[in-house]
């Protein structure tokens, strides 16, 4: 890559102006970072049976993510081998096989090429399957790698697996998927997303639920640590994983992080009153002060996953200058619409919390974009976690 565009990188500082806007290093940042790495695809929910699939672009490819009879999830580029054209073309579907609608070339769920009519008796059809992805599936969650060596998912999988397999994601349904399109950059949204240093001035409903932003004051101190102490206490006894139980927004890892954490005292979940908005819990849960188990990875995906819902979150950059962030709010698989719960409700945390980033976001991008900028330092407690963030990007674009 072309070095000088990381000359003006300061680390501790906020990237130079050309990072957000510049077409050259969008199409960088596709192939080194998008193409190269473990991806959120989407939830384990929305493929329950064979043939189901997804459709969705990763760093610039279309891919299509099927499950197979055996359960098995593949994923493939979605470019027929014969002359190119996209093979499924909607969003989500079904297939006993993947057809492609021009010359009708028929691929198995694997992505062998099973029917590719009069190509003549010579024609090799195990040399023309679909090129494939790398694919992982657990705890309900979908990820999709196109990395041809890709990095070992393992370490991402046992890393977060022990806070949120307990989340019952694998047995839930989407109560609502929402997209949300925003014109700026794909990083805007997740540096926003990796500090709670602007959540006392912007977030009063998420800050009189979640305790992060609080973490350092004096006078919560002993709230704290009384309600960590019985959390852990009553989550061992229901079978939870305890070592990463706090109230900390730091990271645990270098490219993802896990824990759980205890909402504020008297609440239950993160809803504007603090109280369920679904009657059914997730995972079988019979105590609903479960916390949030949250997680997030480099490069597109956050989960916070409450006791009654979970709400995850898929980046999509589209352009240097636009990205669709797709909200899903999932609850139990026996929880019933209108009886336990309205998908209204089951969002109205979450969305009141993005619509609040995305008008920072905003307003960020205008000054980004202006004669004016030059980035500016990070705080060392506050803006930690993007900094470390920063500072993995710079090393995969010069990598
Ligand atoms: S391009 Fe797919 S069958 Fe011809
Ligand atoms: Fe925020």
């Amino acid at each position: 890559m072309n070095v000088h565009w990381l000359n003006g990188y300061r680390p501790g500082h906020g990237l130079p102006r050309a990072f957000y806007t510049d077409p050259e290093i969008f199409a960088e940042e596709q192939a080194r970072i998008f193409r190269n790495s473990w991806f959120f695809a989407g939830h384990s929910v929305e493929l329950p049976k064979s043939g189901d699939y997804m459709t969705l672009d990763v760093g610039g490819a279309p891919v299509v993510v099927v499950r197979d009879r055996d359960g098995k999830v593949h994923a493939h580029h979605n470019v027929c081998r014969h002359r190119g054209s996209i093979i499924c073309t909607k969003e989500k579907g079904k297939a006993a096989r993947l057809v492609c609608p021009y010359h009708s070339w028929s691929y198995a769920h694997d992505g062998q090429l099973i029917g590719a009519p009069m190509m003549g008796e010579d024609f090799d059809k195990q040399a023309h399957g679909l090129k494939r992805a790398h694919a992982e599936e657990f705890d309900g969650l979908i990820f999709v790698n196109l990395s041809e060596t890709p990095s070992p998912f393992d370490e991402l999988r046992d890393h977060l697996s022990p806070i949120l397999k307990s989340q019952g994601m694998a047995k839930a349904k989407i109560a609502l998927i929402r997209d949300y399109e925003l014109d700026v950059n794909w990083k805007i949204v997740v540096e926003n997303n990796r500090e709670c240093y602007h959540c006392e001035a912007n977030h009063q409903g998420y800050v009189s639920v979640q305790y992060d932003s609080e973490n350092d004051n004096p006078d919560l101190k002993d709230e704290i640590a009384e309600r960590l102490g019985d959390c852990r206490i009553r989550w061992e006894k229901a079978g939870l994983d305890t070592a990463r139980v706090n109230t900390s927004s730091n990271n645990t890892s270098e490219w993802f992080r896990a824990n759980r954490t205890p909402v504020r005292k008297g609440m239950v979940t993160e809803s504007p009153d603090g109280q369920l908005v679904c009657d059914v819990l997730m995972a079988g849960f019979t105590d609903p002060d479960m916390g949030t188990a949250r997680a997030n990875t480099n490069i597109n995906f956050w989960c916070h996953a409450n006791s009654d819902y979970a709400h995850t979150v898929r980046i999509t950059p589209v352009s240097p200058t636009k990205t669709i962030v797709r909200g899903y709010w999932l609850v139990d698989e026996n929880a019933v619409e209108g009886r336990d719960y309205d998908p209204e409700k089951i969002a109205a945390f979450h969305h009141e919390v993005m619509s609040e980033d995305w008008e920072i976001c905003r307003r960020q991008w205008i000054g980004i974009t202006s004669p004016g900028f030059e980035p500016g330092p990070y705080s060392p407690t506050k803006e930690a976690n993007v900094d470390r963030y920063v500072r993995w990007y710079a090393s995969q674009m010069t990598a």
